[in-house]
């Protein structure tokens, strides 16, 4: 193919011109790519159409975000939009992989689209905080209507075939996607299109009622996001004001998103995300182990989870139990998970199917272990059961096999002992449901080496998993720091708040649950029990507990519970609350918003920053990362750290000194690493 301008090629096939984006590895548009564009269009002059198509797997995932906040260099996609529309030849999006976000919006400006079976075609903008900015949502409602909502203000994308269905795809076409899309446009050249902008059919008569009603379930979801809201006032747009206007109204939501906090944190974690997965130290020539056959030891809550994410990602599992009868409920458990999704229509039966035929049981120990490519324990939580569980994992497992424990607590060096493979023993912590979380800390022991920790990362993305490597200490990384949190609100409730008065500040911030609210789904016996063995006291929680009020289990915890699992405050709780405020002699008092958000806030960054001073941690957006995934902390606040380095880290300095002070909670002190980086008017972004 001739080479244009860099980044997009083009040639002519017979009487059509085909212009080829080569923008590796995703094909997104960014100024190069754009000219090249325009350039491809003008080659194409006396051609009888033009299809524009995608190198390597995408056909384009949208924007190059990284030119976002720089000076504007033309041409601007719109620019290479209204080439497009000004063609006298009907313009092909030929789409294979992705079409995302800017890669979706060159394909709607297009006379025409075509799609390889299974592409992906999405504005996934309102995820990264902003709105589609090159005509999305002005040119998808006059195609589809009030359909179009769903794609813009969901964000999730649609594949091909259903798209066609809604009516922005033309055709999928199967075989070699250039030369289909080629015959498609050389058969198709002589009709009539009408560009979506030109559009009325969609989007006559606007009704005002049905379009809030559409609008509702998925601002409800948004809670304090302002993205999805941005876009509901763009599409409105579409079908309140003609294109140039509506332009008008896109233009000046994206503009404002996203040079806002919440698109910055959005795009904090969406980069962050791909940054934390890669392990920093690991030798450019480590290879992670083969894996075809997971064994999962222990098929309770965690083991029958992390089973089914394995089966769900194609892997063959098989799970050891200690009895026929422990062993045939785990896999009846993960059998009812899958078949609820296919009561609720979220999947095929033939689909459960294949992923319940490579879920296998086994109570045959050293047989089945003796099979695997890598074993991931998750029995009880007790160090004598690992470790005994571990020594026997050593026998049985052939050399080189990687062992790996989801142990939330415990010392991998300890469980690590127990074996002569301490280099090949790691922990591979998951979160509770295991086949929904994402979340995965690879907990890498004093002894772990980079083939176990490559294999572990391999295998964690392949079952669809986020792997962040964490190091060996109580609680790892997203415990230890929200275990910070705990002494705060038990101040905060002995001080003057009430569990919903702390629930709702943590939940309006963004937080899916609010600490109390977490405590009693999770069952306040867990922390009694940790205080019980650390030597601690919670008067107030300890008190609570007293009451056999263990949580949502025992029908009661922090709050009372309906019979729908609704919470309702609890007298009882507010009385244990003053009763000991009344025996320690506190007087209590109206805590404001803010400091009851610092106080939970604070810990936690106090002690994320000990973690990265002590390398727990490789940097701080991996943190940020982990709570974002695996602890409810809303991704448009980018995590804790982020938030730390927003505060500003003299004023957290200044705060955290402040309440160590005025609560007398020594883990409020601030840490030296705080202490160097106000000093230096440093960061957590750009590190220690
Ligand atoms: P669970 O009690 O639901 O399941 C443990 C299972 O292991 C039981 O079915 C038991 O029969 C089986 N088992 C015990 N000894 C065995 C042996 N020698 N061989 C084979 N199977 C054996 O416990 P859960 O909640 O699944 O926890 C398991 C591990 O996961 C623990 O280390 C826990 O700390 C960790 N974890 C738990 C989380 C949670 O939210 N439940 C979250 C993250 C980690």
């Amino acid at each position: 193919m001739a080479q244009g301008p860099q980044f997009v090629e083009h040639a002519r096939d017979g009487d059509v011109h085909v212009v080829r984006i080569a923008n590796a590895p995703v094909n997104t548009l960014r100024t190069e790519v754009r000219a090249g564009l325009m350039a491809g269009l003008k080659a194409a002059a006396g051609a009888k159409a033009v299809v524009i198509i995608g190198s390597g797997r995408n056909f384009s995932a949208g924007a190059e975000m990284t030119e976002f906040g720089k000076p504007r260099v033309a041409p601007s996609l719109t620019d290479v939009f209204d080439a497009i529309e000004a063609s006298p030849v009907p313009v092909v999006a030929a789409i294979h992989g992705n079409a995302l976000g800017g890669g979706l919006e060159l394909a709607l400006a297009c006379h025409a689209r075509v799609a390889a079976p299974g592409a992906q075609v999405g504005l996934p903008e309102v995820k990264r905080g902003f709105v589609p900015g090159a005509g999305g949502t002005q040119r998808l409602p006059r195609m589809i209507g009030l359909e179009a909502l769903k794609i813009i203000v969901g964000g999730e994308p649609v594949t091909a075939e259903q798209a066609v269905k809604m009516g922005f795809v033309d055709a999928v076409v199967t075989g070699d996607l250039e030369k289909a899309a080629v015959d498609w446009a050389r058969a198709n050249a002589g009709k009539s299109f009408t560009l979506a902008r030109n559009r009325q059919d969609k989007i006559g008569g606007y009704d005002a009622t049905a379009f809030d009603a559409a609008v509702k379930p998925l601002l409800a979801r948004a809670r304090g996001q302002e993205s999805p809201k941005g876009c509901v006032e763009a599409v409105r747009a579409a079908f309140t004001l003609p294109f140039e206007e509506g332009m008008k109204v896109e233009r000046d939501q994206f503009q404002r998103l996203v040079a806002g906090e919440q698109s910055q944190a959005l795009r904090h974690i969406f980069f962050g995300e791909r940054e934390a997965q890669r392990v920093t130290d690991l030798p450019a020539d480590t290879k992670p182990l083969t894996v075809n056959k997971l064994v999962v030891i222990g098929g309770g809550t965690m083991g029958g989870g992390i089973a089914m994410s394995a089966a769900n990602f194609g892997l063959p599992v098989t799970i050891v139990e200690t009895s026929e009868e422990a062993l045939q409920k785990g896999l009846e458990r993960c059998a009812q998970n899958w078949q609820r999704s296919v009561t609720s229509g979220r999947m095929s039966q033939a689909e459960v199917d294949k992923r319940k035929s490579l879920l296998t049981g086994s109570t045959d120990f050293e047989g089945t272990v003796g099979q695997a490519d890598l074993v991931i324990e998750a029995v009880f939580e007790n160090m004598a059961v690992k470790k005994e569980v571990f020594a026997r994992l050593d026998k049985a497992a052939r050399p080189g096999v990687v062992l790996a424990s989801n142990t939330s607590t415990l010392d991998i060096d300890e469980i690590a002992s127990a074996t002569a493979r301490p280099e090949l023993v790691i922990g591979m912590h998951f979160f509770s449901p295991a086949n929904v979380m994402r979340l995965l800390e690879n907990v890498r022991g004093t002894k772990t080496g980079y083939p176990a920790i490559a294999t572990a990362t391999e295998i964690g993305k392949r079952i669809g998993k986020l792997p962040v490597l964490v190091g060996n200490c109580d609680g790892f990384v997203g415990n230890r720091m929200t275990g910070k949190r705990g002494p705060q609100v038990e101040k905060l409730l002995l001080e003057g708040c009430l569990p919903a008065d702390i629930d709702r500040v943590m939940e309006a911030y963004g937080m899916a649950m609010g600490p109390l609210a977490t405590g009693d789904l999770a069952g306040l016996d867990i922390g009694m029990a940790v205080r019980k063995a650390r030597g601690t006291v919670a008067p107030i929680a300890d008190a609570v507990c007293a009451q056999g009020r263990f949580g949502q289990k025992t029908g009661k915890g922090w709050y009372n519970y309906d019979e729908n699992r609704k919470r309702i405050p609890a007298p009882e709780v507010e009385a244990i609350i003053l009763d000991v405020a009344e025996k320690m002699q506190v007087r209590r008092r109206t805590i404001d918003d803010q400091e009851i958000l610092e106080r939970l806030l604070l810990p936690m960054v106090n002690e994320g920053a000990r973690i990265l001073e002590e390398g727990v941690a490789a940097r701080a957006i991996d943190i940020d990362v982990i709570f974002c995934n695996g602890f409810g902390w809303p991704a448009f606040r980018g995590g804790p750290m982020f938030w730390a380095d927003r505060m500003g880290l003299k004023a957290v300095r200044d705060k955290l000194a402040h309440y160590a002070e005025a609560t007398g909670d020594r883990n409020m002190e601030p840490c030296a690493l705080i202490e160097k980086l106000a000093a230096e008017g440093g960061s957590f972004a750009k590190g220690k």
